[in-house]
């Protein structure tokens, strides 16, 4: 598909600023889990995790560091490369896999306790309905997937305007069509110009897709604020970003543990 071959080019981009931002993170003890995240899936040692679309590892390590026997994967060949390079100076012990996640399972054929995908995830990929059996496969039974992105309910809004308290429907909820742009980046280096393609998913075919590939939800939480780079205008204590027209009133990100049986 043309759209993944020019997003994997776009994300390519990136890679040498987000090696860059992360190594100086990891050193310095700013580049942290997302505190949303890290309190969900509590304790992970001695727990085989498959972490995908993990960038250029800095996630993939911190899970990593709290014990777990984590395989992680992502696309762009340079995030794979600079993501080695980083488990490397930080002592890690992380096994990268470059691949499409969608077609994982035409390189991957192993089980493990745990899926997470988390951050700025899912509207990059095109085929739930893959993804999710993909899903199912690498899951050992009663083995958990867990996602943690941004709630699509508030994607709808025009982005420009919502920091002013104004909320604008920009991209209708039941939008089949992908949306494109011609800049990416911006969260953890500067936007770059490249063009992509970006697919905000309904709420509705997210489930779906699991349950088709017999992954039930479990557990479904709700938040007004998210990490840093994913929305929100102003940040909390504890360095999550919130919007301060709408906290406590509108979805920003949420959470999704399904399982397998
Ligand atoms: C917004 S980043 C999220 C990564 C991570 N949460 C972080 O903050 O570092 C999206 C990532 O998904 C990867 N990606 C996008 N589409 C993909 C696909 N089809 N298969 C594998 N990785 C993909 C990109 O290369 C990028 O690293």
């Amino acid at each position: 598909m043309h759209e993944t071959e020019a997003n994997r080019q776009a994300w390519g981009k990136l890679s040498k600023d987000h090696f860059e931002r992360f190594d100086r993170g990891l050193k310095d003890g700013t580049k942290k889990l997302n505190p949303l995240v890290e309190q969900q899936l509590g304790n992970l040692r001695g727990k085989k995790v498959l972490h995908l679309q993990c960038n250029t590892g800095a996630d993939s390590i911190l899970l990593a560091k709290q014990g777990a026997d984590v395989t992680a994967v992502d696309f762009v060949e340079d995030n794979i490369r600079f993501a080695q390079e980083l488990a490397r100076r930080n002592n890690a012990d992380v096994r990268f896999i470059c691949r499409d996640v969608q077609t994982l399972d035409e390189v991957l054929d192993e089980a493990f306790d745990l899926v997470i995908t988390f951050d700025g995830v899912l509207g990059w990929l095109f085929d739930l309905p893959r993804w999710a059996k993909n899903i199912a496969k690498f899951l050992k039974p009663d083995g958990e997937l867990f996602v943690h992105d941004g709630h699509p309910y508030y994607l709808v809004f025009d982005e420009t305007k919502i920091k002013d308290g104004i909320l604008e429907v920009k991209y209708p909820y039941f939008n089949e069509t992908l949306e494109v742009d011609t800049m990416i980046g911006g969260y953890a280096s500067d936007e770059k110009e490249a063009v992509n393609y970006f697919r905000s998913h309904k709420m509705s075919d997210i489930i779906n897709a699991l349950a088709d590939a017999q992954l039930f939800v479990t557990r479904f939480l709700e938040f007004d604020r998210c990490d840093e780079g994913m929305g929100g205008d102003t940040k909390d204590d504890r360095g999550l970003m919130y919007l301060k027209h709408f906290e406590g009133k509108l979805p920003v990100g949420y959470s999704l543990w399904a399982v397998r049986r």
